[in-house]
């Protein structure tokens, strides 16, 4: 048993659904007692005597876990030779078109052995856990064969038991179409397609992703991946709208994707489709940023009915930091988010979008005691005081498994 005690402020959503609206309930003066990985129970004023592991938060900020809904966690290489091409306004498509770009990082993973890409993603989760991350999702799709994509997945399978960060796994073997196929996207997304039953097998992934883009796979393309995806129980999100809206949002609302995901370029239509499907728009306002786009049209979501949550997109191309504390300040400056927004959008509504909402994402009584304890009397100052890793304890299934300076 842990109690947390003297919480100054503890802030949370709540319930077990996304919402579009964010009520956050804040509590001063509370406690929180966790037992065998569960919130057993939430208080206010003088916790009672139980004997118990005790933590004095010292009257600081606490909300639950951060969730980061959207990586590409595990891959070789870093593409830092791509700086000068994007100083030049050199296109991100256009890279790619001409064999750079996610396919650079298809050489590099493919080349790496299981044991680097999973001592270096080790060392990114690491820093993570230090930024208040408890729960992250991981996707293949710089493997682009059977072999690499099998052994990025397998990474995620192994390093979900060596930290504490939980992993959700996505399999995303439609990113590029490899050099060896050019000539042939039958054959590709064929070969893509007939993986999904091993991927169920040896329960490698939850989740299919496809990027449904100009130039890289149509709508109808990923409409089949994800259909087929379906088939073998293993759920559908989408990159959908990165650049250019070519209806992969509808039709991943259409199939009933849990998320789409990135939508900078969203349609009207494409934000009615996903609310009349209850699908959770994944925004990355970091990559924006990194690649100088316009940032979606998350208040028109919000308005509109559409649960937002808020991911970092970590990848070695389209955004090089895993700081999901760069992309929630990005959300309040860029989106006009509220904190209270922004805590919904990277707790309940992320771990919706991982299907987890029923046991993460908020603190209350029953679910997983996943919390961080912040350098910050109060939420609005960890927006306030951007730049800066506030994160002071952070908890997962109720150990205390980072402080800062130990
Ligand atoms: O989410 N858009 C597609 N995939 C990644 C970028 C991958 C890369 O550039 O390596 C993204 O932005
Ligand atoms: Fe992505």
């Amino acid at each position: 048993m842990l109690l947390i005690e003297n919480i100054g402020v503890l802030a949370t959503p709540q319930g077990t659904l996304a919402t579009a609206e964010s009520t956050v309930v804040t509590l001063k003066n509370a406690y929180v007692l966790c037992d065998n990985g569960k919130i057993v129970e939430i208080g206010t004023g003088k916790a009672p005597e139980f004997s118990c592991d005790r933590l004095d938060a010292n009257g600081c900020l606490v909300t639950p876990g951060l969730i980061d809904a959207h990586t590409h966690l595990v891959f070789g290489g870093w593409r830092e030779h791509e700086l000068s091409l994007k100083r030049q306004d050199v296109p991100y498509l256009e890279i790619l078109a001409q064999g750079g770009g996610i396919l650079s990082t298809v050489k590099k993973t493919r080349s790496a052995s299981l044991e680097e890409l999973s001592e270096k993603a080790l060392g990114i989760l690491q820093e993570m856990l230090c930024l208040g991350v408890t729960t992250c999702e991981a996707k293949s799709g710089y493997g682009l064969d059977v072999d690499t994509e099998l052994k990025q997945l397998r990474v995620t399978q192994e390093l979900n038991e060596l930290q504490p960060i939980e992993l959700v796994s996505t399999y995303l073997g439609a990113h590029a179409l490899p050099r060896e196929y050019k000539d042939d996207r039958e054959g590709y997304l064929a070969l893509m397609e007939a993986l999904l039953p091993r991927i169920k097998e040896e329960n490698l992934a939850e989740f299919c992703d496809v990027f449904c883009e100009t130039g890289v796979f149509s709508a109808d393309e990923a409409e089949r991946i994800l259909r087929a995806a379906q088939k073998h129980d293993l759920q559908a999100k989408m990159h959908a709208d990165e650049i250019d809206p070519i209806g992969g949002t509808e039709r991943a609302a259409g199939l009933g994707a849990v998320s789409v995901e990135h939508l900078i370029a969203a349609t009207d239509a494409g934000i009615e489709a996903m609310k009349n499907s209850g699908t959770v728009a994944v925004l990355l306002p970091a990559t924006s940023f990194y690649l100088d786009k316009p940032y979606a049209r998350a208040r028109d979501m919000l308005q509109a009915g559409v649960p937002v949550a808020v991911a970092s997109d970590f990848n070695p191309g389209s955004c090089p930091s895993f700081n999901l504390q760069l992309a929630m300040n990005l959300a309040c400056w860029k989106y006009r988010f509220t904190a209270e927004e922004t805590l919904n959008a990277v707790t309940k509504n992320a771990a919706a979008a991982l299907l987890r909402a029923d046991r993460l994402g908020t603190l209350e009584v029953g679910k997983q005691a996943d919390l961080v304890l912040w350098d910050a009397n109060n939420l609005d100052y960890i927006f306030y005081r951007f730049g800066q890793n506030l994160t002071k304890t952070v908890i997962k299934n109720g150990k205390i498994v980072y402080m800062k300076g130990l």
